[in-house]
């Protein structure tokens, strides 16, 4: 674990920890404000996060912004990563093997923000974090607390451009965000 960005960006550059390694064409490390409140934690890196090499620019990034701006919510002011840095082949699932690889890259990335709410995009984000038991269609929209950061699961963007139903639930839980935010004066 690195105490400062510098060393722990450093250590990435050149991470050959699993097979992702061989298809990326950039590591997607974050992006945002490194001393966030909120954190949003995603899957891994599509074609358009590969190309720049900034998480959640592509379609579903591009839905989670418009969401954002209806909510009142900065980009800016908060910090997006992933749970894996490169981009699995044919945007599968992240494998257990390349999770385990990554996954210490985000932890300290945890540590190093020091969010007061995490938010878990989708399963994926869900089952790494907080443990493969964890179901995202019962838990989305519940929050919990684990030593002193509060999670707060709902859908994957990418889960709204294929099911439009679920745009009403993501709404919904970005309003909880937003009210647990201004409610507790956190930066948003
Ligand atoms: N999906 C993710 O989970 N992360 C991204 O950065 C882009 C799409």
């Amino acid at each position: 674990m690195f105490d400062n960005w510098e060393e722990l960006e450093k250590s990435i550059e050149s991470c050959n920890k699993c097979k992702l390694n061989k298809g990326r064409t950039n590591i997607v490390f974050g992006v945002g404000n490194k001393n966030a409140d909120i954190m949003f934690i995603g899957e891994g890196p599509g074609a358009d996060e590969d190309k720049e090499g900034i998480p959640f620019v592509g379609k579903a990034g591009q839905l989670m912004d418009k969401a954002f701006i209806g909510i009142g919510i900065n980009r800016d002011n908060v910090y997006i990563a992933n749970i894996v840095k490169c981009r699995p082949p044919q945007n599968r699932v992240p494998e257990k093997d390349e999770v385990a690889g990554c996954l210490n890259y985000l932890r300290n990335q945890v540590i190093l923000v020091n969010p007061k709410i995490i938010v878990l995009l989708g399963s994926t984000a869900l089952k790494n974090i907080m443990g493969d038991e964890h179901s995202i269609t019962k838990e989305r929209g519940i929050l919990t607390e684990k030593k002193d950061i509060k999670y707060l699961p709902t859908w994957h963007p990418a889960a709204l451009l294929r099911d439009e139903s679920k745009k009403i639930e993501f709404w919904q839980d970005l309003k909880l965000l937003k009210n647990i935010a201004d409610e507790q004066k956190l930066l948003i």
